[in-house]
């Protein structure tokens, strides 16, 4: 997919997820809509949420394999990116210190965080069975997206 495509399919799936969110405001709900849209718009590998609960990251409404359900703040990618506060775009997960494999077919990343009052709530989790899947229009598009959940 060349990057006009992929930006017209994030443009249209941002639209349908500002939709979602004026319908509903349970954010579990949204969650599970939204990652049903991201999934099936791109077909990635594994598309989901993780929340903030205590002091971990808590598995939340997915699509693909079944997944890890607790990480903890700062271990892997996404407890790097909850402690770091911001995206992180992982080209070669072999090559990330500490990445957590919750499947073996997992090749590339991205995660973002989701904020409320400036404190990481969430985050959106995406895991693809192919190197390099994600860029920075993945990374700008998901963070304007992630907007309209909380
Ligand atoms: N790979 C993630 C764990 C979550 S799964 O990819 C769904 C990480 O290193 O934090």
């Amino acid at each position: 997919m060349d990057s006009t495509e992929k930006q017209k399919k994030y443009e249209n799936l941002i639209e349908q997820v500002k939709a979602f969110a004026e319908s509903e405001r349970d954010e579990i709900a949204l969650m599970a809509n939204v990652a049903a849209i991201i999934h099936e718009t791109f077909h990635f590998w594994w598309t989901g949420f993780y929340r903030v609960v205590g002091q971990e990251l808590v598995l939340g409404p997915f699509q693909g394999p079944v997944a890890c359900t607790r990480i903890k703040f700062g271990r892997g990618v996404c407890g790097t990116a909850w402690k770091e506060k911001r995206s992180i775009v992982v080209e070669d997960v072999e090559e990330f210190p500490g990445h957590i494999a919750c499947s073996s077919a997992s090749r590339s990343e991205i995660v973002v965080p989701i904020f409320r009052d400036g404190e990481v709530v969430a985050e959106l989790d995406i895991d693809s069975e192919k190197l390099a899947t994600f860029d920075e229009i993945d990374k700008k598009y998901l963070e304007i997206l992630t907007h309209h959940i909380y």
